[in-house]
């Protein structure tokens, strides 16, 4: 490849983020499920032939997510966006440099194809995207001569006319690699923030005779920049909502957009519905044909295909396989594994365990570090009683077996396959194959004895 014909796209997050008012930096700060950085990123690779990431100093969270594929260097004095541009040069080498800034997740890569496009085919020597917007407050604004760009005003720098321009500057901006350093070179800090301000690169250019475009974003929501909490959440609802757009071209119906969470690390099948106030989270794949029940929150988990989660469960860090029902009211914490056709029903817990195929807790159990073979019945109230005050012990059941009502499982502990227990049982042995276990007192019956207690004792009214 030519060298002139290479794209380096540079992407600034090392300021410090005074407006977030956060002691972690502003582009770890999550939006649907992934760190803001994770979006220009993702937007580059599109495109870049090398990317380069300017972090500020302590951002060791900053590179950890960065990936194998991204050169990173450091601001080590927050002094201004053109000196950030200034630490990427040893990085970049020739042809087009795109500077992006990392704190707008919404850009597109089809737009940043058409500003490098637009860039390349006009030949000029800066290319700046910019949108016109009903509401410029805080944006740099583009200030033209004669129809074409001539430089570009820091809102707190603008005079009381330059604010009432719409057109702003998006931070996305195309440079000849060569004249960007020459420009950056000469920037000084005269402006009401002591800044090097990348903007004024384009003034420079300007001045010299060089040609500098502008293109307009299709949409002017692309350039909504996240400079404190109340833009973070605005910017993460757009987001949300594409993301159900995405889910819904591809055939998930989502029956209220309006109160449905769904991060950007989901993915669902077709023909699956998704019920009102939902939350679903984290590295989450749902099958196709699956039914999301209303108020249930699923967080980093496997789903089959006609998996059934009846409204208000609580799942995390699960595998659930094909045709399993699970709630209304059910709780999975981490590390269940539920086979298909398996039913948890209405308040069951269960914790590190694995269910078999086919196999039913569908009343009011708890089932913690257990391993329960297939075709398993498990009462209502029955219990594995794990945890010994100091450490937790296993309980296995066997394929086929059939756990009564109230029973206690004193773990460790294994019941055969086929075995029963009797209800209201605390056991505490192991149970062989077949077997029947129970463990209660044998019931008394004394007939008559109601009548003679209360010729003994006759009841009195409440009141008396
Ligand atoms: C910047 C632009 C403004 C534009 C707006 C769009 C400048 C001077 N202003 O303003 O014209 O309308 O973006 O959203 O460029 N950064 C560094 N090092 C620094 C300072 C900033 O890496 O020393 C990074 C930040 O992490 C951020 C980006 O540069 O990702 C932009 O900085 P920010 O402070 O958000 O600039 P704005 O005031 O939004
Ligand atoms: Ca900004």
């Amino acid at each position: 490849m030519n060298p002139m014909d290479r794209l380096t796209v540079v992407i600034l997050a090392a300021g410090e983020a005074k407006r977030m008012r956060s002691r972690q930096p502003k582009v770890l700060h999550p939006l649907c499920g992934r760190p803001l950085i994770a979006y220009p990123l993702r937007t580059a690779r599109v495109l870049a032939d090398r990317i380069v990431l300017v972090v500020g100093p302590d951002a060791e969270g900053v590179r950890a997510v960065a990936g194998g594929d991204v050169q990173i260097v450091e601001q080590r004095e927050r002094l201004g966006t053109g000196h950030a541009v200034l630490q990427a040069r040893a990085a970049c080498g020739a042809g087009t440099v795109l500077v992006l800034a990392a704190d707008m997740p919404l850009l597109s890569s089809e737009t940043l194809e058409r500003l490098v496009k637009h860039h390349r085919k006009t030949g000029a020597v800066a290319t700046v995207l910019t949108a016109v917007v009903d509401r410029p407050q805080g944006y740099g604004r583009i200030l033209r001569q004669s129809g074409r760009v001539k430089r570009i005003v820091e809102d707190r720098d603008a005079t009381d006319d330059q604010k009432k321009i719409r057109e702003i500057n998006t931070s996305v901006y195309c440079f000849e690699a060569r004249r960007l350093w020459k420009a950056l070179a000469e920037i000084r800090p005269d402006n009401d923030q002591g800044e090097y301000y990348l903007t004024d690169a384009i003034g420079i250019l300007a001045k010299a005779g060089g040609r500098i475009e502008a293109l307009a974003a299709p949409d002017p929501v692309e350039a909504l920049g996240i400079n404190d909490r109340k833009q973070l959440a605005a910017v993460g609802g757009l987001q949300r909502r594409r993301i159900l757009d995405r889910l819904m071209a591809d055939g998930v119906t989502v029956l209220d957009p309006a109160s449905t969470y769904i991060e950007d690390t989901v993915t669902i099948g077709p023909d699956t519905t998704v019920y009102p106030h939902v939350l679903i989270e984290g590295a989450t794949t749902i099958g196709s044909d699956c039914v999301i029940g209303a108020g249930s929150h699923v967080s980093a988990s496997q789903f089959g295909d006609r998996v059934t989660l009846k409204p208000y469960c609580i799942i995390s860090d699960a595998v659930v396989e094909h045709d399993a029902v699970l709630g209304p009211f059910c709780h999975l914490r981490p590390g269940c594994h539920i086979g298909a056709k398996a039913k948890i029903g209405n308040f069951v817990e269960v914790k590190k365990s694995r269910i078999g195929r086919g196999s039913k807790a569908n009343h009011l159990a708890y089932i913690g570090d257990a391993t329960v073979g297939e075709d398993v019945n498990i009462g209502a109230g029955a219990i594995t009683c794990n945890y010994d005050g100091s450490a937790k012990h296993a309980t296995r059941i066997g394929d086929g077996a059939f756990v009564g009502t109230n029973t206690s499982l004193v773990a460790p502990l294994t019941i055969g396959e086929g075995a029963y227990i009797g209800s209201g049982s605390v056991i505490t042995k192991d149970v062989p194959p077949g077997a029947l276990a129970v463990e209660r007192s044998p019931q008394v019956v004394k007939e008559g004895w109601a009548a003679r207690r209360s010729a003994k004792h006759p009841r009195r009214d409440k009141d008396d």
